[in-house]
């Protein structure tokens, strides 16, 4: 089996590193445009092959997408990272440009790839993919809701001062600081709701870190994180390949779910070697619903750039 991960850069080259040391393929294909920059990632990869102990062998190439044919996964990651200060959304006028370019690319030697997108702004850019690939909608497929349930369940290890793997908890809606909605209410520490171990305060806290999650490290790091959604990737990709039907909140096509059509979104829904096969469609409460509402407008505003674009 082979990967491919489309753009070298740290979120890119993070996500190759996950799932090469899963062992997820036999091979992973990391392609950039940037001349030489893949190819000199996959070697450094390719060295600590003998200490971690993995098999994949990584591959990098310049811009040449006849070395990802057949793959089964196509992660794209391309695009320009958030600045200190920007927004995902900001992003939306370079990167939906080069999204199109490189999944059309990708679908030349690769017509039966399950698509990953994590490019920024995540359910804009997914929304683009679907729209525009002509694919199945269950093989497009958001990554944002697993990096931000991760990031949930870090801030609420936190607070709880205990072990994050304990922790159970998702996060729907948009991949935005604005967008997103940490679902406190279904959080567990085992199977012990939260709202039994943290009053109002904080779990509003835990909410509103979660949200601004990769703004903060932004702001810390002068780029867009790279460890947890290269880890959010391997995550995601693991339950595909090995059809897992692992439960991950994913930016998915909704033709109706949550009350939304016409939009990719972060809902739970089942991965397996489809791609994503089912949406958990649950009754959100009135002011879930009414966030999730306000989501979707959000997202759906930014999706109208792409028509403006005219990219769809
Ligand atoms: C983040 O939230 C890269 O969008 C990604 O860190």
């Amino acid at each position: 089996m082979k990967i491919t991960v489309v753009g070298a850069g740290a979120v890119g080259a993070t996500c190759a590193d996950n799932i090469a040391r899963r062992e997820l393929a036999e091979e992973v294909v990391l392609l950039d445009i940037k001349e030489g920059i893949a190819e000199g990632k996959a070697i450094d990869m390719m060295q600590t092959a003998t200490l971690t102990g993995f098999e994949t062998r990584i591959t990098g190439v310049t811009n040449d997408y006849s070395k990802t044919a057949g793959s089964t996964v196509a992660v794209i990651t391309s695009g320009l990272p958030r600045k200190p200060g920007m927004t995902r959304e900001e992003l939306i006028g370079i990167n939906a440009g080069i999204v199109k370019g490189v999944a059309e690319n990708i679908l030349k030697f690769s017509p039966d790839a399950i698509i990953v997108v994590i490019s920024n702004p995540m359910d804009t850019m997914t929304y683009l993919a679907l729209k525009s690939l002509g694919l199945p909608k269950n093989r497009i497929v958001g990554m944002g809701g697993v990096l931000d349930s991760a990031r949930f369940k870090y801030y609420l290890s936190v607070a709880l001062k205990c072990n994050a793997n304990d922790l159970q908890g998702f996060v729907i809606g948009g991949h935005g600081d604005t967008t997103m909605i940490p679902l406190t209410r279904y959080a567990t520490y085992q199977s012990l709701p939260v709202s039994e171990l943290l009053d109002e305060e904080t779990l509003n806290k835990v909410a509103a870190d979660t949200m601004v999650g990769g703004a903060t490290l932004t702001g810390l790091l002068g780029t867009s994180a790279w460890y947890a959604p290269g880890a959010a990737c391997g995550a995601l990709v693991s339950s595909i390949v090995r059809n897992e039907k692992k439960i991950f909140t994913c930016s998915v096509a909704l033709d109706g779910e949550y009350g939304q059509s016409d939009i990719c979104l972060g809902v739970p829904v089942i991965l397996g070697s489809d791609g994503w096969e089912s949406i958990i469609d649950f009754k959100l409460t009135e002011e879930e619903q009414a966030k999730f509402n306000k989501s979707a407008d959000a997202v759906r505003n930014m999706n109208n750039v792409l028509t403006d674009m005219q990219l769809i």
